[in-house]
Parts: C-alpha cells; structure tokens; sequence
C-alpha cells in the first residue's frame, strides 16, 4: 500500500514535472552525443551555464528535447573540437536553448571549454576545421525566402542548392562561398564586389547604371530584404568539402 501510494505521488509529480517543464524557459532537455558525455566535458559545463543564467540543463536520452549535440560538423553550430572530432549544437526555438547554444558558441562557453581537462584523453578546443567555422554574425532574415530569392535572382550563375560545386565554369557554389570565413560580409556586400556590379540593382541603394556601360545581362534587381534573407539561407547552408585542393582565396 505505502509502495503504491508512492508510486502515485511520484507518478502526479513526473507528469507535473513533464508539463511544467514543457513551458519552462528556465529548464532545458538536452540530448548529448555519448562520446561528448563520456568526456565529461557537459557535466562539467552544466553548472557553470546554470550559475550565470539560472537556466537548467538536464540530459534526456530520446523523447522531447530541446537541444542536441551532436557529433560532426554537418547539422547546427561546431563548437568543439578534440583530436578530429568535432560537436556541433542544433537548438529548438526554446528560449532557454537558444541561450544555451549562444553561450556554448560565444566567447564564455568557448573559454570555458578550452579550460576544461579531461580525465582521459586530449582537452577541448574549438573547432578548427575549415568547414566548421563558429558564427559570429547571426542573419534573422526568412531563410525559406532567402532560398526562393537565390533561385530566382542567383541561380543563373551559382549552384544555390543541392551541394554541388560550381554552376557554370569557375563561379563558386553557395556551399564553397558559405566555407569563407567572412562569407557574411561578402553576401551582405556582394553587389559591390566583381562581377555583380556592372548588372546588380539594390533598390535605394545602388546608383543607376553608367549609360555607356548598360548592363550585360539583364539586371538582378533586389532588395536590402532579399540580400538578408539570402545571407540567412547562406547561413544554413553546410559549408562544401573542399578537401585539399581548392583554397580560400
Ligand atoms: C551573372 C552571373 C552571376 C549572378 C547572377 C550572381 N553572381 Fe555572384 N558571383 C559571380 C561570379 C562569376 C563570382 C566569382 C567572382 C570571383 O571569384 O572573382 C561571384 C561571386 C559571388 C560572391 C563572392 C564574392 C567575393 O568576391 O568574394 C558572392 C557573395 C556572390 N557572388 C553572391 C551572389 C548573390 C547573393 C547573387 C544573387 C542575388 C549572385 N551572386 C548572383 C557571378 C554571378
């Protein structure tokens, strides 16, 4: 009977506890890849987050989650690294792991890391790897937008989607332009660089084109809009394998 009525009262709380937390921008379940867990590196981050943001962090192994780490670089955000193996984080619209994702990608979590010493094996750094670069520069524009604008207005010359390399001879891919480590500034000021100018129209932004030198092709027209929803498909994007043989230029 006392075992039953304690497995009641434990049985109301875990589902009180599950609503509650359901709504909790203070609480936060996080999935985290076995080998990142075993390091010891995010119990030993867990309470530094919570110290300085009263958001708490608690490991869920399937069911709702919001947020994942996960290992390689090919989905969210790479925000360590050890020997080759890089973590990434992918976090829901959840407040709390957004805030969460923030700090492990900015300059605190990033420290913190980097000062952590494993039990075994080698300590942490960030990522280092070309294709995982940290973002520093967040675009909030309509990705899905951003998309549908690169078909229309990009497209003609760059491979847009589907990770390939190049669309016609040398013009480089949105994956090879989204490896770049300052591929933000570059889309943000894309029209100003060779060869857009001489057909690229930003509304209010751009003066009208030499009438000795008319456009050669017809002229992409866009928006301050279309370039930050653009950067914002960019900024999903995962960054194409260059491998060894094409650099950075
Ligand atoms: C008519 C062909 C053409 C169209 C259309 C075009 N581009 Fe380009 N773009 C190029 C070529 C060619 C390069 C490579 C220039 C180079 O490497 O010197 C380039 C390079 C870039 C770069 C890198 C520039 C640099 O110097 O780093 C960005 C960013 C870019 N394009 C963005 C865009 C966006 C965004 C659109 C659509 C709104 C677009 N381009 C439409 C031909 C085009």
């Amino acid at each position: 009977m006392v075992r039953m009525i304690m497995f009641l009262i434990c049985t109301v709380f875990a589902v009180q506890g599950a609503v509650a937390q359901e709504s909790n921008p203070r609480f936060v379940r996080v999935q985290v890849d076995a080998s990142f867990f075993d390091s010891g590196l995010f119990t030993y981050l867990k309470p530094r987050f919570t110290l300085k943001t009263q958001i708490r962090l608690e490991r869920v192994l399937d069911g709702e989650t919001d947020l994942i780490i996960v290992s390689g670089a090919d989905t969210g955000i790479a925000f360590a690294q050890r020997d080759n193996t890089v973590w990434s984080v992918v976090a829901t619209s959840h407040s709390g792991a957004q805030k969460f994702a923030d700090w492990l990608t900015g300059q605190v979590g990033q420290t913190t890391i980097t000062s952590f010493v494993p039990q075994t094996g080698s300590p942490f750094g960030v990522p280092t790897i070309d294709a995982a670069p940290v973002i520093d520069v967040v675009f909030q524009g309509d990705a899905a937008r951003g998309y549908a604008a690169a078909k229309q207005k990009c497209a003609r010359c760059h491979v847009v989607d589907n990770n390939r390399m190049n669309a016609i001879g040398s013009t480089p891919s949105f994956f090879v332009l989204r490896t770049f480590e300052d591929w933000a500034l570059r889309m943000s000021g894309f029209y100003t660089l060779n060869p857009h100018p001489a057909f690229t129209i930003v509304e209010d932004v751009t003066d009208p084109f030499d009438p000795t030198r008319p456009s050669p092709i017809v002229p992409i027209i866009v928006t301050l809009d279309d370039i930050e929803n653009i950067a914002t498909y960019m900024q999903t994007l995962t960054p194409a394998d260059l491998g060894a043989e094409i650099q950075h230029q």
